[in-house]
């Protein structure tokens, strides 16, 4: 298929609402079949480094009223390069701000996201008009809960889902930390939240949430080509002196879901976080939740059992 350059946005009532995109999936690269990506070994010695740090940039969105939670471009676009080839379909299923979308216009892959706001699509849409002209690829945005991507694209045409979801009800409180206080901080008091639609992740308490996390991404499974690649990012948290490991709630269950876990990789954010107040001293050793995050790197098993079969 001819590749064109495409951005568009999908709201309910558009035509070509819950059903499937045409969106080119195929590389057009002209690595080998058994390679994963398109990098030198060179390049590919670099990503070896379970630990990894990044920089922002001007078009990266740190302004938290414009969307809380945003993750850096040269984040995604590494994850991108690292789990697809030139021409192959990124999927992620809760887009926001549509960093995920920008990152692969720049390494020319064609790739969709979904959010249930309708203000981030738009401003998907929005990030993604500017300065596109040296690729061909395509990027979409839907306006539609994740639980019905199946509807809208074929089985095996993802080469990666990468995605940074909410992190259960974590943020679904005003925030009151020290740091924000001290420094008379606009976010003091306020609920970082994205909306409190019931379909939104971020109303759930974690149980609730790992198994509607747990059903989306089974119904994704199928979605993936064999062996491709799923990258989750998501931290732990500190809720009431109790450490909630959403890390650990989300690997279990996508194993349960047919998911094979390959990496634990090491989001190390201290070269970005701003200056951090004292916690715990003397008494309380805490970590400080915002110097970390994880990637959590599953594929799809070359061969899905029976019953996955089955569910497919
Ligand atoms: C952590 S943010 C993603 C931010 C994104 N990585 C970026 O850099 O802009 C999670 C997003 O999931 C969306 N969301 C929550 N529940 C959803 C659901 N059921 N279906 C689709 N999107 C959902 C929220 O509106 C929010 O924008």
């Amino acid at each position: 298929m001819e590749q064109v350059t495409q951005s568009r946005v999908l709201i309910e009532g558009a035509e070509g609402y819950r059903t499937i995109i045409p969106v080119n999936y195929d590389k057009t690269c002209g690595c080998l079949p058994n390679h994963i990506n398109c990098m030198t070994p060179k390049e590919w010695i670099k990503s070896q480094l379970g630990v990894w740090q990044f920089t922002y940039e001007k078009r990266d969105i740190r302004d938290k009223t414009i969307h809380p939670a945003t993750f850096p471009l040269s984040l995604s676009k590494k994850v991108i390069q690292l789990f697809s080839h030139e021409g192959e379909l990124v999927l992620d299923p809760f887009v926001g701000a549509g960093t995920t979308l920008l990152a692969a216009q720049d390494t020319n892959r064609n790739a969709v996201g979904f959010d249930l706001q309708e203000k981030y699509c738009r401003l998907c849409e929005q990030r993604l008009s500017s300065d596109n002209m040296f690729n061909k690829s395509q990027q979409f945005v839907v306006c539609d809960d994740a639980s019905n991507i199946p509807l809208y694209l074929p089985k095996e045409s993802v080469k990666l889902i990468w995605t940074s979801p909410p992190y259960a009800n974590m943020l679904n409180r005003k925030r009151t930390n020290k740091s924000r206080r001290d420094r008379k901080n606009d976010q003091f008091m306020q609920v970082e939240q994205y909306s409190q639609d019931p379909r939104d992740l971020g109303t759930m308490e974690l149980d609730t949430y790992t198994k509607a996390m747990g059903d989306i991404f089974e119904s994704l499974l199928t979605l993936l080509k064999p062996k491709a690649h799923c990258v989750i990012n998501v931290p732990d948290m500190w809720w009431e002196n109790q450490r909630i490991t959403i890390h650990v709630s989300l690997i279990q269950e996508l194993r349960k879901r047919g998911y094979e876990l390959r990496n634990t990789i090491i989001w190390d954010r201290t070269n970005i976080v701003n200056q951090i107040g004292i916690f715990g001293w003397p008494s309380n050793y805490i970590t400080m939740g915002t110097t970390f995050e994880y990637l959590l790197d599953f594929w799809r098993p070359p061969t899905l059992n029976k019953a996955e079969q089955a569910i497919g």
